[in-house]
């Protein structure tokens, strides 16, 4: 027999609870962000109650600590981004665009992980079939005897279902999929997400039973539900690739057993995601240094790196206003940045037409990009290549001086791991930079200077 629920509003951004909706919330300040929701706490006594064994504080030097073990999923750069592997009874949150390689990851994290551990492990679909499931393991070779498959979403169920096959590790795909039956809100909704999530991490938590959940992303970009299941789990992995087609990249945005700067490449192939160890091939393979008026730029998108090349191509006009296009770049920014060249660098363009291109349809809007465009343009200008291996990282002024940018550390580590050996940046002026082991950075005050080093102006 169910007790009378309770009804709050909760805040999707940061979980606060209030008794009525709110239009803003008091807690986050975020607007429109009150959903409508049971009070789970009111209601589950049971489960609740798993956590009131008694505790005692204790001298933190007095805390007997086994360290933390990890084992290897088997699948390397997997577990390079998780910091080595998985911790037992650890809760890692895996979320992706749709069809980008979720379950084809988890799957295959599930095999290699059954076969080496020789345990059970537990793979819970709430999205497909278990005959779907078959079907793409069949084609992935994920056929490990060791290796359950359940499709089933009503949350007490998956918890009997692990406690009575104590796999060596859990799979949940998806968390939205989920429910508990005591909720009368629907799958997906942020109680659900919220009390699903809860159960599932503390059984992981109790038995040391490493638990994958995933986790669907909104158009935003975010894991959808609330903000809180970020909180509640150790680990955030975030799965992207739709820019670079076959290739897929994993990154920890949270880890609470290893840092969050490891990048872990993929590439999507018929049999299923296969490790890309050397990551500098994805971008070298199309990489032509051969080629004049190509300058590679590690962009930042948010907390993300991405390495993209900027290609300039000037030629002689037949007309009379010589025709300037821009694909991938801001149209006002890349104007501006010409009229710097013409003025301030002595490049002349003004009779010339000018193509600047972002290859492979990036968009990159900040004025980062602004020092690998000039040198892309004078570079084509002069028909002079740039130098092998280089990145150019820098905004470029009005005087033509160059200015420093964002996250620059992070920049030139993803460059060194992709196997650049040498970075163009802004002056340093005491900012706590370090080159990566075998890096040379080329700093530079303004463009003109710059240019006049690579043999692009005339000094
Ligand atoms: N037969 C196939 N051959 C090659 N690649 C395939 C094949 N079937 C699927 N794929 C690839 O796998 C991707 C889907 O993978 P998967 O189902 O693991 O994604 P997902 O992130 O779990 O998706 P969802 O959000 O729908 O659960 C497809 O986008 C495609 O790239
Ligand atoms: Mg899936």
């Amino acid at each position: 027999m169910s007790r009378k629920a309770k009804v709050v509003f909760a805040c999707r951004e940061c979980g606060h609870n209030a008794p009525k909706w709110l239009g803003r919330c008091p807690a986050c300040g975020a607007w429109n962000s009150f959903v409508e929701e049971v009070d789970a706490g009111s209601i589950k006594p049971s489960r609740r109650a798993m956590l009131n064994t008694p505790s005692r504080p204790q001298k933190i030097s007095e805390v007997t600590a086994t360290g933390t073990t990890r084992m290897a999923t088997g699948i390397g750069e997997l577990d390079r981004v998780l910091g080595g592997g998985l911790v037992p009874g650890s809760a890692i949150l895996l979320s992706g665009d749709p069809g980008i390689g979720k379950s084809t990851l988890t799957l295959q994290a599930a095999q290699r992980f059954a076969e080496a551990e020789q345990r059970p492990v537990l793979y819970v679909t709430g999205e497909e079939s278990a005959e779907q499931v078959k079907l793409r393991a069949e084609r992935l070779s994920c056929l490990s005897g060791h290796l359950y498959v359940v499709a089933e979403t009503n949350l007490d169920a998956i918890r009997n279902h692990v406690r009575d096959l104590a796999p060596a590790l859990c799979i949940v795909d998806s968390i939205q999929t989920m429910y508990d039956q005591e909720l009368p809100s629907a799958p997906g909704s942020v109680g659900q997400v919220r009390e699903c999530a809860a159960g599932i991490i503390m059984q992981a938590k109790s038995s040391g039973m490493p638990v994958v959940i995933v986790g669907h992303v909104t158009k935003e970009g975010t894991v959808a539900g609330p903000r809180t299941l970020e909180h509640m789990v150790d680990t955030v992995l975030n799965f992207e690739g739709e820019k670079f087609q076959a290739y897929r990249l994993l990154r920890a945005s949270k880890n609470r057993f290893g840092g969050t700067g490891e990048l872990g490449v993929f590439e999507m192939r018929q049999e299923g995601l296969v490790e890309v160890e050397n990551a500098s091939r994805i971008f070298l393979d199309e990489y032509d240094n051969s080629r004049s008026g190509c300058a590679i730029l590690p962009a930042a998108e948010g907390t993300r790196v991405l390495l993209v090349e900027v290609q300039a191509l000037v030629s002689p006009s037949p007309m009379q206003s010589p025709r300037r296009r821009f694909t991938g770049l801001d149209q006002n920014r890349a104007h501006m940045l010409l009229a710097v060249l013409e003025r301030r660098a002595g490049i002349r363009l003004s009779q010339l037409e000018v193509y600047l291109n972002v290859v492979g349809g990036v968009m990159v809007e900040e004025p980062a990009a602004d020092l690998a465009a000039c040198f892309a343009v004078a570079s084509s200008a002069n028909e002079v290549k740039l130098p092998p291996a280089t990145v150019f990282l820098g905004e470029v002024g009005l005087a033509g001086e160059i200015r420093t940018v964002s996250q620059m550390q992070a920049r030139l580590d993803e460059a060194a791991k992709l196997g650049f050996t040498q970075a163009v940046v802004p002056r340093l002026r005491g900012e706590n930079i370090r080159a990566p082991a075998g890096f040379k950075l080329v700093q530079l005050g303004n463009l003109r200077e710059g240019l006049e080093r690579f043999y692009l102006v005339e000094g």
